[in-house]
């Protein structure tokens, strides 16, 4: 079998990093996209330790000439890509630490946007191209809990969590984002969905989530790994379907 080609954007550390680990695992050639080369090199290194085929791919989801120099030498070195996480991703606070909806300063949105949707939508476009040449391409964007308007909405919200406007609306942004992608791809072997990992320990939050970035990235590596029956555009926990 041909061995499959995964590209994780932040993949230097986090739920990135444990996703190439977990998808490494499967025996996937893993790509450790970083913006950072001395981070990405380090944490290639890492895996390659473990016996994982893992190699650097400087790309910076926020920087143009960065995404489309990753798709170059992805196409030049491996001629397709079978697997993309967008898993890169942002929270945004100031001096104020994380103000309420009515203190939002805009620049915190467009910021938490340019990393979380654009960013997205610039590497899912650059690299659909390989991904149309896999016979079973496979497109995950890690959103989270938080995207959920079914829960935010829920007077019995089961995640109860903080009222981050600048996260929690870039990531619903993302689940949209999820949806477009897969009605586009609809009747291709590309599956396009959205990811939950659950509140994760990570750099993030200060590592208070009571979940590790390992359990996070299975749920990830598990729908990135699917086989031709899984859904498309579903938005997905460890559990299953979440409410949109
Ligand atoms: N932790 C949780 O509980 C949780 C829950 C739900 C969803 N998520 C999502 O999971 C994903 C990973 O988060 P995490 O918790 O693992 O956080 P993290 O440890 O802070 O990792 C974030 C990763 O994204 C990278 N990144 C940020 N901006 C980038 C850019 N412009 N270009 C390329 N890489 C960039 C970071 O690189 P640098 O090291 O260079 O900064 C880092 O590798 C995010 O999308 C997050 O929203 C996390």
């Amino acid at each position: 079998m041909t061995t499959q080609i995964a590209l994780i954007t932040g993949a230097n550390k986090g739920i990135g990093f444990e996703t190439a680990r977990a998808l490494g695992g499967r025996g996937m050639t893993v790509l450790v996209g970083a913006r950072s080369a001395d981070r990405g090199e380090r944490a290639a290194a890492a895996l390659a330790a473990e016996g994982i085929d893992a190699r650097f791919v400087q790309v910076d989801v926020t920087d143009a000439a960065s995404v489309e120099a990753a798709a170059k030498r992805i196409g030049d070195e491996h001629g397709r890509l079978d697997v993309l996480v967008n898993n890169a991703g942002i929270t945004t606070t100031d001096a104020a630490g994380s103000p309420p909806p009515s203190a939002v300063a805009p620049e915190l949105v467009r910021a938490a946007f340019e990393t979380n949707v654009l960013g997205v939508v610039a590497v899912t476009n650059a690299m659909l191209p390989l991904l149309r040449r896999s016979p079973a391409g496979r497109i995950v964007n890690v959103s989270s809990g938080l995207a959920s308007l079914g829960w935010l909405t829920d007077p019995h919200d089961p995640l109860n969590g903080p009222n981050l406007l600048p996260y929690n609306t870039s990531k619903t942004a993302l689940n949209a984002v999820t949806v477009a992608y897969a009605r586009e791809l609809a009747g291709t072997p590309v599956k396009v969905n959205a990811v939950a990992p659950g509140y994760c320990a990570t750099d993030m939050n200060g590592h208070a989530g009571p979940r590790t970035a390992a359990q996070g990235a299975a749920v990830i590596a598990g729908v990135a790994a699917q086989g031709p029956d899984g859904p498309s555009g579903a938005y997905l926990a460890e559990d299953g379907p979440l409410p949109w």
